[in-house]
């Protein structure tokens, strides 16, 4: 029998999906799905048909061709085809092209020469929320936001002083919106965005910084030289990717602990199992709960279903790291689990490329907040939490996270 939730895929409880993909996974690896637009699309659940999806050649990335396909194709986890020129909206070769001026800026000895700097930022927004004593703290407002932000910021090299405006429009550009046709703010924000960042390259050009924006701009004179819109579609990307799944990822995770008080006991006995519970973290409540947008270039067989041609395909993420095929007690949050592969960055070619980065920071983050705030505890029951990341389905992440750092008494 066919399960209703397959009937408009995305209406079902976003405080707590995990039953629901329990359900569906049960009823087989690949399913077809009615959208809430009313296109149709296959959905993957199973871990190892995730896995092999996300590296099937005959999947593409390139929302261009399937916007020019299907005008009214959905594209959920990217932003609109004018910023879509980057490394997670295209195939190769322009996809290698693309990821490789952008990786070296994510590789190893660069992300070690970080950590002070991550250290810093941390101390200092804990001190700011210390200030308030016994008193309730946003921990997403105060903490989980301005960290990521204000890393890939500085990665970026955008100054300081224009953070607070750029914040504030990528929040309206990325605001929820039912309408079929983007709000009036979204459309004046995505202009503002675009305006600011062709005078901020401008500005590189002429006085060029120790940092990726000039790095991408520099990359003119080379071979494989950016296009303007692909420079521009590059940093969009990595400030949306750089920022809100690693929030989520330190407010899914604090939640995830205050709520398993055993865990959470383990973890600040012994901060050494900090690496481990974030891989734990990831695969047992994953910021980025599906893939972002697919489609086949032809008719394509995974896990005995054969997809047809120009079909949007789902990869969930989510339901695919709790496949009971693949860990054993798949529902239970187990920091000292052995196995800690998951597939919340992904996998294949477009493998999160921030992933040394997402881990940097939460273990900074994790290791700081529980060392110094061990009784913490959360202000409101966990039913007055939000989960629903407006109404998109990729992305999972609490807007606030009420907790009391240093409870008296
Ligand atoms: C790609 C998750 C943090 C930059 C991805 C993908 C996932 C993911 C699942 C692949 C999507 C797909 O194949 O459809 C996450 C999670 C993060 C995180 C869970 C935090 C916990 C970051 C950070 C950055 C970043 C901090 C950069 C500063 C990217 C980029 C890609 C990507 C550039 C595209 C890679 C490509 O297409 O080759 N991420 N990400 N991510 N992520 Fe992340």
């Amino acid at each position: 029998m066919r399960n209703p939730a397959l009937e408009t895929w995305g209406d079902y409880d976003r405080d707590d999906p995990y039953p629901l993909f329990a359900l569906v996974r049960a009823g087989g690896p690949v399913h077809e799905v009615t959208l809430a637009d009313g296109h149709r699309a296959w959905l993957i659940v199973r871990h190892e048909e995730a896995k092999a999806a996300l590296t099937h050649a005959g999947l593409s990335k390139d929302m261009h061709a399937a916007l020019a396909r299907d005008g009214a194709v959905v594209a959920e986890g990217l932003p609109g085809p004018a910023f879509a020129r980057h490394m997670l909206g295209v195939d190769p070769p322009d996809h290698t092209r693309l990821r490789r001026l952008a990786s070296a800026a994510f590789s190893r000895p660069r992300m070690a020469a970080l950590r002070p700097r991550v250290q810093g930022i941390v101390d200092r927004l804990l001190d700011d929320l210390e200030a308030h004593g016994d008193v309730v703290v946003d921990l997403v407002k105060g903490f989980a936001f301005p960290l990521p932000f204000t890393v890939i910021s500085e990665l970026l090299g955008i100054p300081e002083s224009d953070r607070d405006h750029l914040g504030s429009w990528f929040t309206t550009l990325l605001a929820p919106s039912s309408a079929p046709e983007p709000p009036a703010a979204a459309v004046s924000a995505s202009e503002s965005i675009v305006r600011y960042l062709v005078e901020l390259l401008a500005s590189k050009r002429d006085t060029p910084g120790e940092d990726l924006i000039t790095d991408l701009v520099n990359s003119a004179d080379r071979d494989d030289a950016l296009s303007e819109q692909e420079v521009l579609s590059t940093i969009f990307q990595l400030i949306v990717a750089g920022h809100d799944t690693t929030t989520s990822l330190i407010g899914n995770g604090t939640v995830a602990l205050l709520l398993h008080p055993e865990q959470r006991d383990a973890l600040v006995a012994d901060p050494g199992l900090v690496p481990r519970a974030i891989e734990e973290i990831l695969r047992w409540d994953a910021p980025v709960q599906h893939s972002t947008f697919r489609y086949t270039q032809q008719d394509v067989a995974i896990g005995g279903t054969i997809i047809p041609a120009f079909a949007q395909v789902i990869i969930s993420l989510a339901a695919a790291n709790r496949d009971p095929g693949r860990y054993a007690d798949p529902e239970t949050l187990n920091i000292s689990r052995a196995d800690t592969s998951h597939l919340a960055f992904g996998h294949g070619i477009h493998h999160c490329l921030g992933a040394r980065l997402a881990r940097l920071e939460a273990e900074i983050a994790f290791t700081t907040l529980h060392g110094r705030f061990p009784t913490m505890r959360m202000a409101v029951p966990r039913s007055q939490l939000r989960w629903s990341h407006g109404d998109g389905l990729v992305l999972r992440g609490l807007h606030e996270l009420p907790v009391i750092l240093a409870p008296q008494g």
